[in-house]
């Protein structure tokens, strides 16, 4: 929405440029400035970025979170065909405007949870297979795919496998798991923001015992709960996700490359349906089954091995300068208990080899990477632990993160951000603040307590961060 107003005072503004030249610096005035400073985003960290294999990494997996997959690898259910394509917000790597996934819920089982997965690669313009280029501007989806919201949509045979194995409806209400209604397990939709990907290769390596402890040292009104998971062999804290789903780089590149592309890879071998195998449609097979679809190459990398280089070596979003307003907010943030769960500042461990996977072909991460993620202190504004929003909650189980537990969004970069929350139910932040419940209630009662100059000194703060 935001972006699309902007995309027309823009034109009106061109549209000046062209007509009346003088009047366009009063116009601009009107306008005012834009709110955030978005340069620097999507950076390497500094130490890659002088480190000339560091960096050759970075930019060959930079350049695959770019490149869009083709059949038959892509799908045949995916969501989009890029990584970029739901992370591009400021840029390559950031969160997307986009809420990409739909999930709803019918039963207290945790799943089934419904993945807006469509098979619709020939909208999505040239097709190429075996590298020669077929369909050059795509083709209407249907009868391969559409949206399956969309009341006109014709299932193709792999949305009507999906849609015998899950219940969707595109008018179901946002699931409130502190309702009477979620209780008596009404169907109910969730959908899904993506996040920025700024910074995480410092979020992996923090040790599982920091975080932990980070949750030992809560007071108990806001105390987090580290989620475990059984991971690439190891037991690990999650937190990755808005649900805290993984606790390493490759694990939920290996989840998003299966759940968002359809892509098959050593570390999710298996695609999510059959539906496609072997079929042929339009003279192209959809689907040949050798699976998984991204191995290794010589050198010990995967597709997903590349995409890892690139999102571990990120640097987080840069911090703009406090002016006054804002320093004032900062304090309050702390005074009011913001604090407690978005954490200013967490430390790396001192070895994060000794836990961050390897690649899928066995090549560990290197030295001088290694060296640069270690003993950091950053500020990423979150604690990567669960907390009990209540009604905020998603209604979804997640393993051990149930219906009202969600992890503290990383509030870094959230200038950069058009939506807010985990569906990005709104586009301001005042609301967003107001929306918390649950252990966050408390916090928010006080935010709304403040002083409208002291709201607004706040939110001058969070969009420096
Ligand atoms: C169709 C949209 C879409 C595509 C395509 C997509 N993502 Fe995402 N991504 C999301 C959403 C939505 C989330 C939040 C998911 C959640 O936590 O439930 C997410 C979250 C993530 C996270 C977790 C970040 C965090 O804040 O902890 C990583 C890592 C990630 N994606 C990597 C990738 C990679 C790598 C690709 C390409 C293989 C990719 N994504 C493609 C939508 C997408
Ligand atoms: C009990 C822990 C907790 C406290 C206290 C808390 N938050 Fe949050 N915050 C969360 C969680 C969890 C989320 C993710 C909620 C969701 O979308 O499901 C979140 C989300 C947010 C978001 C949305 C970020 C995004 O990217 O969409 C903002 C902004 C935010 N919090 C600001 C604040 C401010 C300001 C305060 C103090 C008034 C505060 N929070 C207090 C846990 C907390």
């Amino acid at each position: 929405m935001r972006l699309r107003s902007w995309f027309v005072v823009l034109s009106a503004v061109t549209l000046l440029v062209i007509a009346q030249p003088a009047r366009l610096a009063a116009q601009a005035e009107q306008l005012g400035p834009l709110r955030a400073d978005i340069g620097g985003f999507g950076q390497p960290l500094p130490a890659v970025a002088d480190n000339a294999a560091d960096l050759a990494l970075f930019l060959a997996g930079q350049r695959l979170f770019g490149t869009p997959l083709s059949i038959p690898v892509l799908g045949p259910l995916f969501n989009n065909r890029t990584c970029v394509a739901c992370h591009f917000q400021p840029t390559m790597g950031g969160s997307g405007e986009f809420i990409s996934e739909i999930h709803t819920r019918s039963d207290f089982s945790g799943l089934p949870v419904h993945t807006f997965a469509v098979d619709n690669m020939l909208r999505a313009g040239a097709q190429t297979q075996s590298g020669a280029a077929i369909f050059r501007h795509g083709l209407a989806a249907v009868p391969l795919g559409c949206e399956i919201s969309d009341p006109n949509c014709r299932l193709s045979p792999c949305q009507q496998e999906e849609a015998r194995r899950k219940n969707f409806s595109p008018d179901l209400p946002i699931c409130d798991p502190s309702s009477a209604a979620f209780a008596a397990g009404e169907n109910c939709t969730a959908q899904r923001q993506s996040t920025n990907l700024f910074g995480l290769g410092l979020v992996e390596a923090v040790a599982d015992d920091d975080l932990i402890g980070l949750a030992k040292s809560q007071p108990p009104a806001i105390r987090g709960t580290p989620r475990m998971v059984d991971e690439l062999g190891a037991r690990r804290v999650a937190r990755f996700g808005w649900k805290a789903d993984g606790a390493t780089l490759r694990a939920f590149a290996a989840l998003a490359t299966s759940n968002e592309l359809g892509l098959t890879t050593p570390d999710a071998a298996k695609e999510n349906t059959a539906c496609a195998d072997g079929v042929v449609q339009f003279g192209i097979l959809l689907d040949a089954g050798h699976e998984p679809e991204d191995t290794p190459d010589a050198g010990g990398r995967a597709m997903l091995d590349r995409l890892v280089d690139f999102m571990r070596s990120l640097q987080p979003p840069p911090r703009l300068a406090e002016d006054r307003g804002a320093r004032r907010g900062e304090r309050l943030f702390a005074a009011i208990g913001c604090a407690g769960c978005h954490i200013p500042f967490l430390t790396t461990a001192a070895n994060p080899a000794a836990f961050i996977p390897p690649t899928t072909g066995g090549v560990p991460i290197s030295a001088s990477l290694n060296k640069a993620l270690a003993r950091q202190r950053f500020s990423p504004f979150s604690d990567f632990l669960l907390h009990d929003m209540n009604s905020l909650g998603d209604g979804i189980t997640s393993g051990s993160a149930g219906p009202t537990m969600m992890r503290t969004a990383p509030l870094w970069g959230v200038r950069s951000k058009v939506r807010f929350l985990h569906d990005g139910r709104t586009d301001d932040l005042s609301t967003a603040i107001r929306l918390h419940d649950g252990q966050g209630r408390d916090s928010a009662q006080q935010f709304e307590d403040l002083s409208p100059q002291d709201r607004a000194a706040l939110i001058s703060y969070l969009e420096t961060l």
